[in-house]
């Protein structure tokens, strides 16, 4: 981001202290930082702390006498401006075009691109006048980076927390290094958890989110690659322009997967289908008779890997395996009985990795067994770096 110039308009949310960080590793990438204050903004961080980060005056006294034109001038010197964070005030007042503060002046007389980063307790990001001003905004060609579940400043646990800061960062890097090193490769991406029903009311899953699966297929359409994305049930919004095909159970996945398989250069199997369903799917629901016990009989599902290797498809085949115990040695016994090209392993034992979370700690084998152990990071980079080696793969002679 060498000299790219990048206005940050920070709001006033709870989660003002963590544009902080953004605004400093913004400037250690070697961007030419310049932060906006909304009037209520300075209650969270002071604009001091901004001032010192990015080594420039901040704006956010719109009736500075000294300064009075400063949101024209600020404006015309901006590739791009950043909103993070974005109250629902502040989304508002963009979405209808109120300028009564230095930010919401500044918005309306900047021309370039805007991207909002919406951090709010999770009953604002619900109510149907934050939806609608996005839905404006975005009908403007507005980019967001949605916010995460997670532990709100309120105590509740739900949608509205700031996307990580590494997430919005990656989403500032792509508009100064576009890159389109995917186009004309087609992927078949699954992802999420699958549901066998027990009974009409109960059923089989995992606690998979679906954010991992979501993550290649959010990069590889971003580089240009064309994506079907078969999903079982998430909380996720699928990615802008993939071809999306929702299903619950794993027979429902694997008639999916061998349908499009034909048509695809590269299967990435990051789905966690269950092993297991009921042998009997009850037409009613089970009812409970005082202390006894229910006995259900599991059988096998599908196993969609070994049916692919067995069709010798000659696609190259990306499997994920997720294991609480003996991780290398359990991917290395997948990778060869399912003759994959890559597995990407992952410690579900450990904390804060894994399933609902938005970072991981993955290790990478290709099919010759070479194993590399990637630091913890955000799934959007861990989508990047497969992607990576996936494109590398695929230049071999
Ligand atoms: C402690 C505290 C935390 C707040 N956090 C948020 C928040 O995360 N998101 C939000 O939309 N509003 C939040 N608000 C409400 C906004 O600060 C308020 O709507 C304000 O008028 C927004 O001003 P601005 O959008 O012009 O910066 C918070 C208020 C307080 C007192």
């Amino acid at each position: 981001m060498k000299n790219a110039k990048i206005i940050v308009g920070v709001s006033a949310g709870i989660a003002a202290y963590k544009a902080v960080e953004l605004v400093r590793l913004l400037v250690k990438e070697g961007a030419e930082v310049r932060v906006v204050m909304s009037a209520n903004a300075g209650q969270f961080v002071t604009p001091l702390t901004f001032e010192a980060l990015s080594g420039h005056p901040v704006y956010h006294n719109l009736f500075d006498a000294q300064n009075s034109m400063e949101h024209i001038r600020m404006a015309e010197n901006g590739d791009l401006l950043v909103v993070a964070p974005a109250t629902a005030s502040t989304l508002a007042k963009m979405a209808h075009g109120l300028a009564d503060d230095a930010l919401s002046c500044l918005h309306l007389a900047f021309k370039g691109p805007l991207l909002v980063a919406p951090a709010m307790n999770e009953g604002m990001w619900g109510h149907p006048a934050v939806k609608e001003n996005i839905a404006l905004l975005k009908s403007r060609g507005v980019e967001f980076v949605d916010p995460e579940d997670g532990e709100l400043a309120c105590g509740v646990i739900g949608p509205g927390r700031l996307a990580d800061t590494a997430v919005i960062l990656d989403k500032v890097r792509s508009y100064f290094n576009p890159r389109d090193d995917l186009i004309g490769i087609r992927f078949l991406i699954t992802a999420g958890p699958t549901h066998e029903a027990i009974d009409p009311v109960r059923y089989l899953s995992n606690p998979s989110s679906g954010k991992m699966g979501y993550a290649v297929a959010e990069r590889a359409k971003a580089r240009g690659g064309e994506v079907v994305l078969i999903s079982g049930p998430t909380h996720l919004k699928p990615p802008v322009d993939v071809d999306f095909k929702p299903c619950k159970r794993a027979d429902e996945m694997n008639a999916l997967v061998q349908e499009h398989l034909a048509d695809c250069d590269v299967l990435v199997m990051s789905a966690a289908v269950g092993d297991f369903a009921a042998e009997k799917l009850e037409k009613e629901k089970i009812k409970k008779h005082g202390d006894e016990g229910l006995v259900l009989k599991l059988v096998p599902t599908v196993d969609i890997l070994l049916e692919v290797a067995q069709r010798n498809s000659g696609k190259l085949v990306v499997g994920f395996a997720a294991e609480s115990q003996n991780l290398v040695e359990s991917a290395f016994e997948k990778l060869k009985k399912k003759n994959l090209d890559f597995i990407v392993a992952n410690d579900i034992s450990a904390p804060g990795i894994g399933f609902q979370s938005d970072s991981n700690q993955v290790t990478i084998i290709d099919r010759e067994e070479n194993m590399e152990h990637l630091p913890l990071k955000p799934k959007l980079e861990i989508a990047d770096l497969l992607l990576d080696r996936i494109l590398t793969r695929l230049k071999r002679p």
